[in-house]
Protein backbone atom coordinates (compact mmCIF):
# COMPACT_ATOMS: atom_id res chain seq x y z
CA UNK A 1 0.00 0.00 0.00
CA UNK A 2 1.42 3.46 -1.17
CA UNK A 3 1.03 6.52 1.29
CA UNK A 4 0.42 10.15 -0.65
CA UNK A 5 2.68 12.44 1.13
CA UNK A 6 1.68 15.30 -0.97
CA UNK A 7 -0.61 16.52 1.42
CA UNK A 8 0.32 19.88 2.26
CA UNK A 9 -1.15 21.99 4.45
CA UNK A 10 -0.65 25.39 2.54
CA UNK A 11 21.72 18.37 25.75
CA UNK A 12 24.52 18.24 25.41
CA UNK A 13 26.95 19.64 23.04
CA UNK A 14 28.46 15.97 22.01
CA UNK A 15 28.43 15.75 17.89
CA UNK A 16 26.67 12.83 16.73
CA UNK A 17 28.64 10.08 15.74
CA UNK A 18 28.51 9.75 12.31
CA UNK A 19 31.15 8.86 9.48
CA UNK A 20 30.99 9.66 5.71
CA UNK A 21 29.65 6.13 4.08
CA UNK A 22 31.87 3.83 2.24
CA UNK A 23 30.98 1.69 -0.69
CA UNK A 24 27.43 3.19 -0.52
CA UNK A 25 26.05 4.11 -3.68
CA UNK A 26 25.05 7.75 -2.93
CA UNK A 27 23.89 10.68 -5.07
CA UNK A 28 21.36 12.28 -7.10
CA UNK A 29 20.83 9.31 -9.67
CA UNK A 30 20.27 6.37 -7.27
CA UNK A 31 16.89 5.61 -5.01
CA UNK A 32 17.04 4.72 -1.60
CA UNK A 33 14.49 2.40 0.89
CA UNK A 34 15.04 3.31 4.38
CA UNK A 35 13.25 1.67 7.44
CA UNK A 36 12.62 3.66 10.39
CA UNK A 37 12.17 2.91 14.35
CA UNK A 38 10.42 4.95 16.53
CA UNK A 39 10.58 4.18 20.31
CA UNK A 40 11.42 7.01 22.15
CA UNK A 41 8.27 7.59 24.17
CA UNK A 42 4.87 5.82 23.97
CA UNK A 43 4.67 5.06 20.63
CA UNK A 44 5.92 2.24 18.42
CA UNK A 45 6.09 3.00 15.19
CA UNK A 46 8.21 1.74 12.11
CA UNK A 47 8.04 2.70 8.76
CA UNK A 48 9.76 2.26 5.32
CA UNK A 49 10.27 5.14 3.26
CA UNK A 50 11.79 5.63 -0.50
CA UNK A 51 13.58 8.81 -1.23
CA UNK A 52 13.76 9.17 -5.08
CA UNK A 53 16.17 9.99 -6.92
CA UNK A 54 15.07 13.66 -7.44
CA UNK A 55 14.96 13.77 -3.52
CA UNK A 56 11.57 13.42 -2.97
CA UNK A 57 9.88 10.84 -0.89
CA UNK A 58 7.12 7.74 -0.94
CA UNK A 59 5.90 6.31 2.15
CA UNK A 60 5.49 3.03 1.39
CA UNK A 61 4.66 1.63 5.12
CA UNK A 62 3.76 3.86 8.52
CA UNK A 63 3.03 1.58 11.26
CA UNK A 64 2.27 2.83 14.31
CA UNK A 65 0.88 1.36 18.09
CA UNK A 66 0.26 3.68 20.57
CA UNK A 67 0.46 2.86 23.87
CA UNK A 68 -2.39 4.48 25.19
CA UNK A 69 -4.12 1.85 27.16
CA UNK A 70 -0.85 1.21 28.91
CA UNK A 71 -0.49 4.56 30.37
CA UNK A 72 -3.77 5.24 30.62
CA UNK A 73 -4.86 4.63 34.18
CA UNK A 74 -1.78 6.49 35.32
CA UNK A 75 -2.08 9.61 33.48
CA UNK A 76 1.26 9.95 31.90
CA UNK A 77 3.55 7.84 30.44
CA UNK A 78 5.85 5.46 33.00
CA UNK A 79 9.10 5.17 31.50
CA UNK A 80 9.50 0.83 32.54
CA UNK A 81 6.13 0.48 31.60
CA UNK A 82 6.68 2.02 28.15
CA UNK A 83 10.11 0.02 27.86
CA UNK A 84 8.90 -3.20 28.15
CA UNK A 85 5.65 -2.73 25.70
CA UNK A 86 8.28 -1.38 23.20
CA UNK A 87 10.35 -4.52 23.05
CA UNK A 88 6.95 -7.12 23.20
CA UNK A 89 6.19 -5.15 19.76
CA UNK A 90 8.65 -3.59 18.23
CA UNK A 91 9.56 -6.71 15.78
CA UNK A 92 5.81 -7.48 14.72
CA UNK A 93 5.77 -4.08 13.83
CA UNK A 94 8.58 -3.78 12.10
CA UNK A 95 7.57 -7.21 10.25
CA UNK A 96 4.30 -5.42 9.62
CA UNK A 97 5.98 -2.81 7.89
CA UNK A 98 8.27 -4.33 5.69
CA UNK A 99 5.63 -6.79 4.65
CA UNK A 100 3.04 -3.89 4.19
CA UNK A 101 6.18 -2.01 1.90
CA UNK A 102 6.50 -5.04 -0.15
CA UNK A 103 10.54 -4.89 -0.03
CA UNK A 104 12.95 -7.63 1.78
CA UNK A 105 15.28 -6.21 4.21
CA UNK A 106 18.27 -6.94 1.43
CA UNK A 107 16.58 -4.51 -0.51
CA UNK A 108 16.80 -1.91 2.44
CA UNK A 109 19.58 0.96 1.66
CA UNK A 110 19.80 1.41 5.55
CA UNK A 111 18.06 1.50 8.75
CA UNK A 112 17.01 4.44 11.06
CA UNK A 113 16.29 4.22 14.40
CA UNK A 114 15.73 7.71 16.76
CA UNK A 115 18.62 7.50 19.18
CA UNK A 116 17.71 10.05 21.24
CA UNK A 117 16.34 12.33 23.02
CA UNK A 118 13.40 10.41 24.69
CA UNK A 119 13.01 7.90 27.87
CA UNK A 120 16.13 6.46 27.71
CA UNK A 121 14.83 2.12 27.93
CA UNK A 122 12.54 3.33 24.72
CA UNK A 123 15.60 4.71 23.03
CA UNK A 124 17.48 1.80 23.65
CA UNK A 125 14.78 -0.92 22.34
CA UNK A 126 14.79 0.86 19.09
CA UNK A 127 18.31 1.13 18.97
CA UNK A 128 19.52 -1.83 19.48
CA UNK A 129 16.79 -3.81 17.39
CA UNK A 130 17.87 -1.20 14.51
CA UNK A 131 21.71 -1.83 14.80
CA UNK A 132 20.86 -5.85 15.30
CA UNK A 133 18.93 -5.32 11.31
CA UNK A 134 21.64 -3.32 10.36
CA UNK A 135 24.06 -6.00 11.39
CA UNK A 136 22.51 -9.14 10.24
CA UNK A 137 21.69 -7.58 6.71
CA UNK A 138 25.29 -5.86 6.08
CA UNK A 139 22.52 -2.13 5.88
CA UNK A 140 24.49 0.92 6.93
CA UNK A 141 22.56 2.53 10.74
CA UNK A 142 21.52 6.09 11.13
CA UNK A 143 21.06 7.45 14.46
CA UNK A 144 18.55 9.79 14.17
CA UNK A 145 18.13 12.71 16.43
CA UNK A 146 13.69 12.65 16.67
CA UNK A 147 13.70 16.36 17.14
CA UNK A 148 15.94 16.40 13.46
CA UNK A 149 13.13 14.19 12.20
CA UNK A 150 10.61 15.98 12.97
CA UNK A 151 12.51 19.01 11.20
CA UNK A 152 12.76 17.39 8.03
CA UNK A 153 8.91 15.89 7.55
CA UNK A 154 7.81 18.56 5.53
CA UNK A 155 10.43 17.77 3.31
CA UNK A 156 9.09 14.46 2.70
CA UNK A 157 5.35 15.68 2.38
CA UNK A 158 5.73 18.46 0.43
CA UNK A 159 9.51 19.07 -0.76
CA UNK A 160 10.44 22.32 0.97
CA UNK A 161 13.64 23.85 0.70
CA UNK A 162 16.15 24.96 3.22
CA UNK A 163 16.04 27.44 5.11
CA UNK A 164 12.54 27.09 6.73
CA UNK A 165 10.99 28.66 10.38
CA UNK A 166 10.40 25.54 12.73
CA UNK A 167 7.85 25.67 15.35
CA UNK A 168 8.23 22.22 17.12
CA UNK A 169 5.94 21.59 19.90
CA UNK A 170 5.70 18.40 21.56
CA UNK A 171 5.08 16.83 25.17
CA UNK A 172 9.12 17.11 25.96
CA UNK A 173 9.57 20.32 23.62
CA UNK A 174 8.57 23.86 22.38
CA UNK A 175 11.24 25.48 20.23
CA UNK A 176 11.83 27.66 16.99
CA UNK A 177 14.52 27.18 15.39
CA UNK A 178 16.14 27.95 12.00
CA UNK A 179 16.32 25.06 10.10
CA UNK A 180 19.44 25.97 8.00
CA UNK A 181 20.09 22.21 6.39
CA UNK A 182 20.24 18.61 7.22
CA UNK A 183 22.16 18.88 10.84
CA UNK A 184 22.48 22.68 10.62
CA UNK A 185 20.01 23.93 13.04
CA UNK A 186 19.74 27.26 14.74
CA UNK A 187 17.26 27.51 18.09
CA UNK A 188 16.09 31.14 18.08
CA UNK A 189 13.37 30.50 21.00
CA UNK A 190 12.64 27.83 23.83
CA UNK A 191 10.09 27.09 26.38
CA UNK A 192 12.31 28.03 29.66
CA UNK A 193 9.99 26.11 31.96
CA UNK A 194 6.49 23.03 30.94
CA UNK A 195 6.75 21.98 27.16
CA UNK A 196 3.46 23.26 25.65
CA UNK A 197 2.20 19.40 25.07
CA UNK A 198 3.37 19.01 28.56
CA UNK A 199 0.89 21.60 29.63
CA UNK A 200 -2.04 20.64 27.57
CA UNK A 201 -1.82 17.10 29.40
CA UNK A 202 -1.11 18.62 32.54
CA UNK A 203 -4.46 21.14 32.52
CA UNK A 204 -6.31 17.66 31.25
CA UNK A 205 -4.91 15.95 33.85
CA UNK A 206 -6.43 18.53 36.35
CA UNK A 207 -9.37 18.83 34.64
CA UNK A 208 -10.46 15.03 34.92
CA UNK A 209 -9.75 14.59 31.35
CA UNK A 210 -7.81 11.35 29.75
CA UNK A 211 -4.36 10.46 28.72
CA UNK A 212 -3.17 12.14 25.98
CA UNK A 213 -4.35 15.45 27.23
CA UNK A 214 -3.91 17.58 24.11
CA UNK A 215 -7.01 16.29 21.49
CA UNK A 216 -9.18 16.26 25.17
CA UNK A 217 -8.60 20.09 25.73
CA UNK A 218 -9.25 20.58 21.90
CA UNK A 219 -12.29 18.57 22.23
CA UNK A 220 -13.60 20.77 25.41
CA UNK A 221 -12.54 23.77 24.44
CA UNK A 222 -15.43 23.46 21.48
CA UNK A 223 -18.30 24.90 23.05
CA UNK A 224 -16.10 26.67 25.56
CA UNK A 225 -16.19 30.58 26.75
CA UNK A 226 -12.52 31.41 26.18
CA UNK A 227 -13.28 34.99 28.13
CA UNK A 228 -15.21 33.59 31.22
CA UNK A 229 -11.23 33.66 33.12
CA UNK A 230 -9.07 36.28 32.95
CA UNK A 231 -5.85 33.70 31.88
CA UNK A 232 -2.53 35.46 31.88
CA UNK A 233 -1.05 36.11 27.90
CA UNK A 234 2.61 34.13 28.91
CA UNK A 235 6.04 36.63 27.85
CA UNK A 236 3.58 38.73 25.73
CA UNK A 237 5.53 41.77 23.98
CA UNK A 238 9.17 40.23 25.16
CA UNK A 239 11.78 40.94 23.08
CA UNK A 240 13.28 37.21 23.11
CA UNK A 241 10.97 34.21 21.20
CA UNK A 242 11.22 31.79 24.60
CA UNK A 243 7.94 30.59 25.71
CA UNK A 244 6.48 30.18 28.79
CA UNK A 245 3.74 27.59 30.34
CA UNK A 246 3.40 26.53 33.76
CA UNK A 247 2.26 29.70 35.05
CA UNK A 248 -0.59 29.49 32.59
CA UNK A 249 -0.99 26.04 34.05
CA UNK A 250 -0.65 27.19 37.63
CA UNK A 251 -3.42 29.64 37.19
CA UNK A 252 -5.79 27.19 35.12
CA UNK A 253 -5.54 25.33 38.41
CA UNK A 254 -6.50 28.25 40.59
CA UNK A 255 -9.62 28.79 38.57
CA UNK A 256 -10.60 25.27 38.73
CA UNK A 257 -10.02 24.64 42.55
CA UNK A 258 -12.16 27.98 43.01
CA UNK A 259 -15.11 25.80 41.33
CA UNK A 260 -15.04 22.29 42.50
CA UNK A 261 -16.96 20.34 41.90
CA UNK A 262 -16.67 21.04 37.84
CA UNK A 263 -19.74 20.69 35.84
CA UNK A 264 -19.15 20.21 32.28
CA UNK A 265 -19.58 23.86 31.21
CA UNK A 266 -16.58 24.70 33.85
CA UNK A 267 -14.41 22.24 31.99
CA UNK A 268 -14.84 24.01 28.87
CA UNK A 269 -14.74 27.07 29.76
CA UNK A 270 -11.43 26.69 31.17
CA UNK A 271 -9.91 24.27 28.45
CA UNK A 272 -11.30 27.28 25.91
CA UNK A 273 -9.46 29.77 28.22
CA UNK A 274 -6.15 28.17 28.40
CA UNK A 275 -6.29 27.07 24.57
CA UNK A 276 -6.56 30.59 23.53
CA UNK A 277 -4.00 32.30 25.79
CA UNK A 278 -1.76 29.42 24.30
CA UNK A 279 -2.41 30.73 21.20
CA UNK A 280 -2.36 34.34 21.34
CA UNK A 281 1.28 33.77 23.51
CA UNK A 282 2.42 31.76 20.35
CA UNK A 283 1.55 33.86 17.70
CA UNK A 284 3.44 36.24 19.93
CA UNK A 285 6.73 34.76 19.77
CA UNK A 286 6.92 32.94 16.80
CA UNK A 287 6.08 36.34 15.29
CA UNK A 288 9.35 37.32 17.38
CA UNK A 289 10.60 34.30 16.23
CA UNK A 290 10.14 34.70 12.16
CA UNK A 291 11.68 38.20 12.96
CA UNK A 292 14.85 37.19 14.42
CA UNK A 293 15.19 34.65 11.77
CA UNK A 294 14.52 37.44 8.58
CA UNK A 295 17.56 39.12 10.48
CA UNK A 296 19.89 36.19 10.56
CA UNK A 297 18.60 34.46 7.65
CA UNK A 298 16.79 36.13 5.57
CA UNK A 299 13.30 35.11 4.68
CA UNK A 300 12.43 31.67 5.42
CA UNK A 301 10.83 29.79 2.73
CA UNK A 302 7.93 28.56 5.43
CA UNK A 303 6.89 28.68 8.42
CA UNK A 304 6.85 24.98 9.61
CA UNK A 305 4.94 23.74 12.18
CA UNK A 306 5.45 20.33 13.54
CA UNK A 307 4.79 17.83 16.94
CA UNK A 308 1.79 16.42 18.77
CA UNK A 309 0.46 20.29 19.60
CA UNK A 310 0.55 20.55 15.76
CA UNK A 311 -2.00 18.11 14.89
CA UNK A 312 -4.41 21.07 16.95
CA UNK A 313 -6.88 22.85 14.45
CA UNK A 314 -6.88 25.90 16.68
CA UNK A 315 -3.48 26.23 16.68
CA UNK A 316 -3.48 25.88 12.77
CA UNK A 317 -5.70 28.09 12.55
CA UNK A 318 -3.38 30.80 14.81
CA UNK A 319 -0.50 30.03 12.70
CA UNK A 320 -1.96 30.76 9.49
CA UNK A 321 -2.44 34.64 10.29
CA UNK A 322 1.01 34.39 11.65
CA UNK A 323 2.64 33.30 8.85
CA UNK A 324 0.28 35.40 6.70
CA UNK A 325 1.43 38.64 8.71
CA UNK A 326 5.21 37.37 8.11
CA UNK A 327 4.29 37.28 4.55
CA UNK A 328 5.55 33.37 4.30
CA UNK A 329 3.51 30.08 4.02
CA UNK A 330 2.29 27.49 6.52
CA UNK A 331 3.51 24.52 6.36
CA UNK A 332 1.89 21.75 8.91
CA UNK A 333 2.77 18.11 7.79
CA UNK A 334 -0.79 16.23 8.22
CA UNK A 335 -1.82 15.54 11.95
CA UNK A 336 -0.54 11.72 11.24
CA UNK A 337 2.96 12.79 10.85
CA UNK A 338 3.27 15.25 13.06
CA UNK A 339 2.66 13.23 16.25
CA UNK A 340 5.47 10.77 16.55
CA UNK A 341 6.10 8.09 13.84
CA UNK A 342 8.08 5.65 11.90
CA UNK A 343 8.03 7.56 8.33
CA UNK A 344 9.58 11.03 9.80
CA UNK A 345 12.23 8.80 11.38
CA UNK A 346 13.04 6.92 8.31
CA UNK A 347 12.74 10.25 6.17
CA UNK A 348 15.93 11.90 8.01
CA UNK A 349 17.62 8.33 7.77
CA UNK A 350 17.32 9.09 3.40
CA UNK A 351 18.23 12.54 4.15
CA UNK A 352 21.53 11.58 5.79
CA UNK A 353 22.61 8.74 4.02
CA UNK A 354 22.28 11.17 0.68
CA UNK A 355 24.54 13.11 2.50
CA UNK A 356 26.69 10.21 3.39
CA UNK A 357 26.35 10.27 6.93
CA UNK A 358 25.80 6.81 8.62
CA UNK A 359 26.56 5.75 12.09
CA UNK A 360 28.82 3.39 13.39
CA UNK A 361 27.49 0.76 15.97
CA UNK A 362 28.83 2.65 18.46
CA UNK A 363 26.18 4.99 18.20
CA UNK A 364 24.71 5.53 21.76
CA UNK A 365 20.95 6.12 22.77
CA UNK A 366 20.84 9.78 24.41
CA UNK A 367 18.28 10.58 27.04
CA UNK A 368 19.14 13.96 26.18
CA UNK A 369 20.95 15.78 22.53
CA UNK A 370 20.00 18.95 21.70
CA UNK A 371 19.47 20.00 17.64
CA UNK A 372 21.30 23.02 18.04
CA UNK A 373 24.93 21.66 19.85
CA UNK A 374 25.50 25.48 20.28
CA UNK A 375 22.33 26.27 22.39
CA UNK A 376 22.27 27.18 26.11
CA UNK A 377 20.05 27.47 28.27
CA UNK A 378 18.14 30.30 28.44
CA UNK A 379 17.71 32.99 30.95
CA UNK A 380 14.87 32.03 33.68
CA UNK A 381 15.01 28.30 32.08
CA UNK A 382 13.34 25.95 35.40
CA UNK A 383 13.13 22.84 33.69
CA UNK A 384 10.37 20.85 34.59
CA UNK A 385 10.04 17.90 31.87
CA UNK A 386 10.87 20.13 29.00
CA UNK A 387 14.08 20.17 27.91
CA UNK A 388 15.77 23.71 26.16
O1 LIG B 1 5.32 14.82 19.10
P1 LIG B 1 4.49 13.96 20.01
O2 LIG B 1 3.58 12.92 19.38
O3 LIG B 1 5.38 13.19 21.04
C1 LIG B 1 6.45 13.81 21.69
O4 LIG B 1 7.57 13.76 21.11
O5 LIG B 1 6.20 14.37 22.77
O6 LIG B 1 3.63 14.95 20.91
C2 LIG B 1 2.78 14.50 21.93
C3 LIG B 1 2.17 15.71 22.62
C4 LIG B 1 1.34 15.33 23.84
O7 LIG B 1 1.68 16.18 24.90
C5 LIG B 1 -0.09 15.59 23.36
O8 LIG B 1 -1.00 15.94 24.40
C6 LIG B 1 0.11 16.73 22.39
O9 LIG B 1 1.32 16.42 21.72
N1 LIG B 1 -1.00 16.81 21.44
C7 LIG B 1 -1.82 17.86 21.35
C8 LIG B 1 -2.81 17.51 20.40
N2 LIG B 1 -2.52 16.26 19.93
C9 LIG B 1 -1.39 15.85 20.58
N3 LIG B 1 -1.84 19.04 22.00
C10 LIG B 1 -2.83 19.90 21.70
N4 LIG B 1 -3.81 19.63 20.81
C11 LIG B 1 -3.86 18.46 20.14
N5 LIG B 1 -4.82 18.20 19.28
ZN1 LIG C 1 7.95 13.83 18.89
Amino acid sequence: MHFETSQCYRGDTETPLWRPAQGLKLGNDTSMLVLGIETTCDETAAAVVERLSDGSGRILSNIVRSQTEEHARFGGVVPEIAARAHVDVLDGIVDSAMKQAGVGYERLSAVAAAAGPGLIGGVIVGLTTAKAIAMVHDTPLIAVNHLEAHALTPRLTCALAFPYCLFLASGGHTQIVAVIGVGNYVRLGTTVDDAMGEAFDKVAKMLGLPYPGGPEVERAAVGGDAKRFALPRPMLGRADANFSLSGLKTAVRNEASRLVPLEPQDISDLCAGFQAAVLESTADRLSVGLRLFHEQFGPPRALVAAGGVAANQAIRGALQDVAAKAQTTLIIPPPALCTDNGAMIAWAGAERLALGMVDTMDAAPRARWLLDANATAPAGYGKTRAAF
